[in-house]
């Protein structure tokens, strides 16, 4: 794995007083007043909230896409953002510590299956061969290995949103950060699409925080945050198992 990813013995995202302020003067528009999330690895974590409420700023907040404009965030024992950047290369941080799933699963059109998830690893470094080798093993952990020569093409949509999530793991990310990736799915599919997000938070003590607004998967949640107006509550969770 990279040697400038967060250190794998931290662990979990810790989100304290964040804030984020867009423009300035009259105009300014406070999208996150208070936001406090805490999400341990190995969990998968809901967050709900109305449009305009602050899901993809906050997102784009913890995914470093986007700078904070006060409070503090941190991965394991590694602070990120304290009024500021913590971390020198914020690139390197995005690419190696984050993992991305979109409601649209964005695969690379002319790349094979294997290739779409073997260049997160190439781009970090990691050979060629290896990094093929990763993503066929990730193709194996998702059960998408007999697609692994396919295009995406011809892949179904349930098959597609499970090689972005391969994408997205094959790093082994401490954060995934998933924004409505069910929402093109079927219950059947949307509810496996659940599951594997669980069992990878917990094979690769990642913790993955899910934007939706899908009834079908909200009841799978052992913990929500809810976001209004840029505050964040907590409230536990139906956490209805899935079979
Ligand atoms: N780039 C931006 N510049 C100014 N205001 C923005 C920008 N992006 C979002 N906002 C405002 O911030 C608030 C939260 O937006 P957003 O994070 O997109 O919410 P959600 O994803 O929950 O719909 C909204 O009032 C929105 O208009
Ligand atoms: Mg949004």
């Amino acid at each position: 794995m990279p040697e400038n990813k967060v250190s794998s013995t931290t662990k979990g995202i810790r989100i304290e007083g964040l804030h984020k302020r867009y423009g300035k003067g009259d105009t300014a528009v406070d999208a996150l007043k208070d936001v406090n999330m805490e999400v341990a690895a190995g969990e998968v974590v809901g967050l709900v909230g109305p449009s305009g409420s602050g899901k993809s700023t906050l997102l784009k907040c913890l995914g470093a896409v986007i700078e904070p404009s006060g409070g503090r965030m941190t991965i394991g024992d590694q602070t990120i953002y304290d009024k500021g950047w913590k971390i020198k290369d914020i690139r390197a941080l995005r690419r190696d510590s984050i993992g991305f799933v979109f409601q649209a699963p964005y695969l690379i059109p002319f790349l094979d299956v294997t290739d779409n998830i073997a260049l997160l690893p190439m781009l970090a470094g990691v050979a060629n061969a290896k990094s093929r080798a990763l993503a066929v093993a990730m193709l194996q952990a998702l059960d998408v290995a007999h697609r692994a020569k396919a295009m995406p093409s011809q892949l179904s949509g349930g098959e597609q949103q499970r090689v972005a999530i391969a994408r997205a793991l094959v790093n082994r990310p401490p954060v995934v950060l998933a924004d409505e990736p069910t929402a093109p799915l079927d219950s059947t599919r949307a509810l496996a699409v659940i599951r594997i997000l669980g069992q990878m938070a917990r094979q690769y003590e990642t913790a993955i925080i899910v934007v939706t607004h899908d009834e079908k998967i909200i009841p799978t949640f052992k913990r929500i945050y809810h976001i209004r107006d840029g505050v964040t509550y907590e409230e536990a969770g139906e956490g209805r198992e899935i079979g």
